[in-house]
């Protein structure tokens, strides 16, 4: 393919965290200098370039072998991340207090340009996706590496991040069970996710929870309290549930934390509503744990250092192919480029009959339908 050659490149993180992402860093930064490229670090989504005056030190964080060194295994991101930076949808903020969203993409292009930067890797989840592929319609030289632990991007099989969360989450699963059988209790554990049960259904089926609620079942809670007193009457006399935070019952609302201005929607109360409600339908005492954040520390699975090295090292070689306009995936056994563009169509959700759901049903998990 016949293209410019690259002599400077930037990479930025953006949305939630995810473990795995110094590994993507890190990676793509050797594969560049490999290359004899310069490789900057975008600090806290674009708002380094964004918001240059608020970094005393600069918004772009020279990455050098020794900057790289030692963060394979290092959750979180050495050149920060934010999700309220979205240059489509910039908070502004008014004399009043309110809050106003522009769109500085083009200012954002101006920078890039203003830099010398040749070529961008942008390392998120769908929104960092859209807004890869908006700058990409703006002319500028955008790779994209998926990034979440929803794994709710289509077009990659996995997205790294989500095999940590998955992993923590049944370990915590684990830990549960015991202390719930011996106070034959229900434990109601509230998982993230936003609006995909990826993570709800992956760790239900592996942490061996009783039920499983994930946004793509609307549940009847009627028929989550007769598992449990059916389990009762079995002789188990304690349960586990897992709630993916996006779940809803059948009929009624998400539960949403809050609502702001400039970014996404914070959901939240989805665990509490539903340990509640199994309290006074079963009489049983009833306990929440909502595993939150905690899902997205700590250091990225032997998976997700993996994927992530070869996402990054990937990105570098697209580029260096002089591939534009395109998402890095997973397409076993091979990393295989997609057009961004068809990466940010659609979220991709749990679909009820693959092989973990019917794996699920065979094994008497309720889903609350
Ligand atoms: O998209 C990743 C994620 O962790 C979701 O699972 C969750 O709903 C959201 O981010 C939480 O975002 P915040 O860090 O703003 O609370």
């Amino acid at each position: 393919m016949a293209t410019q050659k690259i002599k400077k490149i930037a990479i930025a993180t953006g949305g939630g965290d995810a473990p795995g992402l110094n590994a993507v860093i890190r990676a793509a930064t050797l594969a560049a200098i490999k290359r004899d490229w310069e490789v900057y670090g975008i600090r806290d989504g674009y708002n380094g370039l964004l918001m240059r005056e608020e970094y005393v030190e600069g918004g772009l964080i020279r990455l050098t072998r020794e900057r790289v060194r030692g963060i394979t295994h290092l959750g979180g991101t050495i050149i920060g991340t934010t999700n309220r930076g979205n240059p489509m949808k910039y908070p502004v903020k008014n004399f009043d207090g309110t809050i106003t969203e522009v769109n500085r993409l083009d200012e954002l292009v101006r920078s890039f340009q203003l830099h010398g930067i040749d070529a961008l890797i942008s390392v998120g989840g769908d929104g960092s996706m859209t807004i890869a592929n908006a700058l990409a319609e703006k002319g500028l030289w955008v790779v994209g590496v998926p990034k979440t632990i929803d794994n709710d991007l289509e077009k990659t099989v996995i997205t790294f991040g989500f095999d940590t969360a998955v992993g923590f989450a049944v370990e915590c699963m684990d830990r549960l069970h015991t202390t719930a059988a011996s106070h034959q209790r229900v434990i109601v554990v509230e998982v993230m996710g936003r609006y995909a049960g990826w993570i709800g259904l992956e760790a239900g089926v592996a942490g061996s929870a009783d039920v499983i609620l994930i946004p793509e079942i609307p549940y009847n809670i009627h028929k989550v309290a007769e598992k449990i007193l059916e389990r009762e009457s079995q002789g188990h006399k304690f349960s586990i549930v897992i709630v993916a935070e996006g779940a809803k019952p059948a009929g009624g609302d998400l539960s949403v934390v809050s609502r702001e201005v400039g970014r996404a929607e914070r959901l939240g109360g989805a665990g509490e509503k539903v340990a509640a409600d199994l309290q006074e339908l079963t009489g049983k005492e009833t306990r929440v744990v909502v595993l939150g954040h905690l899902l997205r520390g700590g250091a990225p699975s032997r998976f997700d250092r993996l994927i992530a090295l070869r996402f990054g090292a990937a990105a570098v070689r697209a580029l260096d192919e002089g591939r534009r306009s395109v998402m890095v995936a997973l397409d076993p056994p091979v990393v295989n480029y997609v057009p961004l563009e068809e990466a940010t169509r659609r979220m991709k959700l749990v679909p009820l009959d693959c092989d973990t759901m019917l794996t699920a049903r065979d094994l008497g998990i309720c889903f609350g339908d």
